[in-house]
C-alpha cells in the first residue's frame, strides 16, 4: 500500500493545530520512539508530532509542568525519569504503581496527568505476537535480573497468568525484595529468588528464559545458563534490541531454541502508549518493518 506521509513523515507541515507528544531522557539520544511514533501519526493522518526531549533528573517537575502547560498530548519516560514520575502524576494506573515505574504518561484538556506502564503489556504482547501458540497459563518462566526491566516482565507475565516464575539476580536480596513486593498481588502463583550463579538455574523446569540484565553484564547472564541444560521447546528472549542478536540469544540458536529480541516489545509498549494517547491502533508491521531497515 501506498502512502507519501508515511515515506516522508515531514510531509505534512506542522501547523497552528499540531498537537505535541515526546519521550524525556537523561540521557535521550539514542531513542528510537520518535522513530516509532512519527511514522505511525503520518500513516493514521493525525496531525501530532512527536520529540525527545533532554530533561535532567533534577528539572523533571519543572518540565512536567511545561508541557502541561503547553497543552501537550502526553510524553513517554525512559531511564531515569521512570520511577520519579509516580509523585508528579495525578492519577497512577495500579499496573504502573505495582511495577513502581511510568513509560508513559497522558493529559487529558484539564491538565491532569495520568501515569501508565506499557512496558509489562508490551513484552507479553510481544511475546505472544511471536509464540502465537505459547499459553502463558502453563508456563514456567526464569527472569535473569531483578531491576527495573525484570520488575515491568515479571509484572506482566503474572497478569498474563503465568503460574510459577523464578528470578535470578547477581544480588540474591534485589530478587527476592521483587518477590516480596509481588507476591501478595498474585496468590495463585509461584514465585522464587535465586542467585545468578550456573549452579543455582533451575534450567531443566525452565519453558521460557527471559534476560532483563543489562547488555554490559550479559556474559555474566551467558556464563551463568548453560544451554544444554534447557528443554529442547525451550523459548530464550532478551529485551534488548541492539545488537538483535546478543550473545545469549546468538548461543540459544545454536542449541536449536527459538529466541526473541527486545524490538517486538519496543513496539507494543509504543503501540499501547500511542492507543492510550490517540485512541487508535498503531500500525504495527509497517512500523516494524521500518524500524528494522534502521537498525
Ligand atoms: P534496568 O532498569 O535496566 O533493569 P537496573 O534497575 O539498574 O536497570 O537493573 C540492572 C540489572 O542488571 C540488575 O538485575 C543487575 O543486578 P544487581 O541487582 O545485582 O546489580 C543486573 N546487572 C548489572 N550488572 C551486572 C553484572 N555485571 N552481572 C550480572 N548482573 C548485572
Amino acid at each position: 500500500m501506498s502512502n507519501t506521509a508515511f515515506d516522508n513523515p515531514f510531509v505534512r507541515i506542522p501547523d497552528g493545530q499540531t498537537r505535541l507528544l515526546g519521550v524525556i531522557g537523561h540521557p535521550v539520544a539514542h531513542t528510537l520512539s520518535p522513530a516509532i511514533h512519527n511514522p505511525a501519526l503520518a500513516w493514521l493522518g493525525l496531525n501530532m508530532r512527536y520529540l525527545a526531549f533532554h530533561v535532567h533528573p533534577e528539572r523533571l517537575a519543572e518540565a512536567v509542568r511545561g508541557f502541561v502547560a503547553m497543552g501537550m498530548v502526553g510524553f513517554n519516560a525512559t531511564v531515569p525519569h521512570k520511577e520519579a514520575l509516580l509523585p508528579l502524576m495525578d492519577w497512577v494506573d495500579p499496573l504502573a504503581q505495582r511495577i513502581g515505574a511510568i513509560n508513559t504518561v497522558a493529559i487529558d484538556e484539564t491538565g491532569r496527568l495520568r501515569g501508565y506502564n506499557t512496558d509489562a503489556s508490551g513484552f507479553t504482547d510481544a511475546l505472544t505476537e511471536a509464540f502465537p501458540r505459547l499459553d502463558l497459563g502453563k508456563t514456567a518462566v526464569l527472569v535473569l535480573g531483578a531491576g527495573g526491566a525484570a520488575r515491568g516482565v515479571v509484572v506482566g507475565l503474572l497478569e498474563a497468568g503465568a503460574p510459577h516464575i523464578v528470578v535470578a539476580n547477581r544480588t540474591r536480596s534485589r530478587a527476592e525484595q521483587l518477590i516480596a513486593d509481588l507476591a501478595p498481588c498474585y496468590p495463585g502463583a509461584t514465585l522464587e529468588a535465586v542467585a545468578l550463579t550456573l549452579q543455582s538455574l533451575p534450567l531443566a523446569e525452565c519453558d521460557l528464559l527471559v534476560n532483563t540484565t543489562l547488555p554490559g553484564s550479559e556474559s555474566a547472564a551467558v556464563q551463568a545458563v548453560a544451554m544444554e541444560c534447557l528443554p529442547k521447546t525451550a523459548l530464550v528472549c532478551d529485551i534488548v534490541y541492539t545488537p538483535p542478536e546478543t550473545p545469549l540469544l546468538r548461543a540459544a540458536k545454536e542449541h536449536g531454541l527459538a529466541t526473541l529480541n527486545g524490538l517486538g516489545m519496543l513496539i507494543h509498549q509504543g503501540s499501547r502508549a500511542f492507543t492510550l494517547w490517540t485512541g487508535q491502533k498503531m500500525p504495527v508491521a509497517p512500523i516494524r518493518e521500518r524500524l528494522l531497515g534502521l537498525l
